[in-house]
């Protein structure tokens, strides 16, 4: 039989082809403009997990876009890995900011780009490609379940149920998870948590309809205005958030905790330059990384009202809105700081506008053990093939099922990621390196085999 090693280089370029192939799909899940693509995408996938020697793969339909489960049983006896990724991606816009089309992958200087080539997609593929290996090389050192879902862009609606109705069938000993980002390939690291979201909506009206601004305006609350003022008042002089209770429930960190995270290797200058910004911001007293990793947050995603067409209308709108996100961390409540918000929002308008609050989806914020046989078994994996010993980071971005895969299957879950923060994940010009993607590839079959060693010896 062939080894890992050689199964991989013999089949490289066939696995960076299907990729492509994959990315060509626009399975973008908030827009149902691309329902067809998406269905389309999870059929992909399945068949893909039947190629890579799966016993059985199913496409199983919900009330939203369909999740795609296939398994591998080698012997009930060895311990099961749950894999977990999604094959849906963001909505490319704005597309004017591609270098080329977001759904036209091409590979260059060593990069894929397309949307999703990171998130998830390329992520997401390695599994299949390494389960693939692993069976085809006749050396799959434990159980595999696969199930990938297409709703973790809008916040996994469907996959709460899916897990209920499907407890025995996704029986497992750990879920394994690259969804998530590391240092650098110099640096490998394991994100050992992710932070939570409660996302909100806010609309602020002032008189019934849209008035001429210089007959009314100055004598009526414009609420385009009102609402900056408000959202401007959520962050205090420190940049702390005001919203009324919001930081009760934040665990505070060790001071051993906090020298942990701040002794990654991290260079502000290059954070800065990457960015292109000349300084920083954020909460007083932490620093860049304490500020993604294990603080909560509060963003403006986007704010709109009155006229943003072309050129000039004198006009004093009627409303205006914004779509509000609050990253959270240990043990902040997604439900509860949505209250908490709606509450201290709608208490700051004035008299002269109402205001409407609604949540979006939430999550939970996680944190993995570092201590657990899965973690050493991802360390161990890492350390075969980077040569180095992963740093563990707290990683800023939300994966809100993972929460639950601890609530629902009691399963504690290992984020073993290939990305890097500059993947531009969400934005445009999305790419993973294919260097990563075959690193990721090499990697996850010693996750298992260390995995399953871990179990034998117990
Ligand atoms: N893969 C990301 C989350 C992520 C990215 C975690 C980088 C750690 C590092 C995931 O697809 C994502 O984008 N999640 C959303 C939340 C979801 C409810 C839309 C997020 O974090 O905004
Ligand atoms: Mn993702
Ligand atoms: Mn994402």
């Amino acid at each position: 039989m062939q080894s890992w090693t050689q199964y991989q280089n013999d089949n490289k370029d066939r696995f960076l082809e299907e990729l492509l192939g994959l990315l060509r799909i626009p399975s973008v899940s908030a827009d149902s403009k691309y329902k067809g693509d998406v269905a389309r995408c999870a059929d992909a996938v399945k068949d893909y997990l039947l190629q890579a020697g799966c016993d059985s793969a199913e496409v199983c339909v919900t009330a939203g876009h369909p999740i795609v489960y296939g398994e591998k049983i080698v012997d009930p006896k060895l311990p099961t890995v749950l894999v977990y990724g999604h094959y849906d991606v963001q909505p490319a816009d704005p597309l004017e900011l591609w270098h080329s089309g977001p759904f036209e992958p091409v590979v260059k200087d060593g990069r894929i780009y397309a949307r999703g080539a990171c998130d998830d997609k390329g992520q997401m593929f390695m599994h299949i490609k390494a389960l693939e290996t692993m069976v085809k090389t006749g050396d799959l050192p434990c159980n595999v379940k696969v199930m990938i879902e297409g709703e973790e862009e809008v916040g996994s609606v469907n996959l709460g149920r899916f897990l209920e109705e499907n407890k025995q069938r996704l029986a497992a000993d750990i879920v394994l998870v690259s969804d998530t980002s590391m240092i650098s390939m110099e640096h490998p690291s394991i994100e050992s948590g992710l932070r939570g979201l409660a996302y909100m909506e806010v609309e602020v009206t002032g008189p019934n309809r849209d008035l001429h601004s210089g007959v009314y305006g100055g004598a009526v609350a414009n609420p385009a205005t009102i609402l900056c003022k408000m959202i401007a008042s959520l962050h205090d002089e420190n940049n702390h958030i005001t919203v009324k209770g919001f930081y009760d429930k934040v665990a505070e960190l060790s001071a051993a905790e906090r020298k942990a995270i701040n002794d990654a290797p991290f260079s502000l200058d290059e954070y800065k330059q990457d960015l292109k910004v000349d300084d920083v911001w954020g909460e007083a007293g932490y620093t860049t990384l304490e500020r993604t990793g294990i603080r909560p947050t509060l963003e403006v995603n986007g704010i709109w009202g009155g006229y943003t067409g072309e050129g000039a209308k004198t006009v004093l709108p009627s409303k205006a809105y914004a779509k509000i996100s609050m990253r959270l961390v240990p043990h902040q409540v997604s439900s509860e700081i949505s209250d908490l918000f709606a509450r201290h929002f709608e208490a700051l308008a004035p008299a002269s506008v109402q205001v409407k609050v609604t949540a979006h989806h939430g999550g939970e914020p996680v944190v993995t053990p570092t201590d657990s046989p899965a973690y050493q078994a991802a360390a161990k994996a890492i350390h075969t093939t980077f040569g180095k010993e992963p740093i563990p980071t707290r990683g800023g971005g939300s994966i809100p099922i993972i929460a639950l895969f601890e609530r629902v299957l009691g399963l504690k879950t290992v984020l073993l990621g290939f990305g890097l923060d500059n993947d531009n994940i969400h934005s445009p010009n999305e790419k993973y390196d294919v260097a990563n993607y075959y690193k990721g590839i090499e990697t996850i079959p010693y996750f298992h085999k260390y995995f399953a060693e871990s179990f034998a010896a117990q």
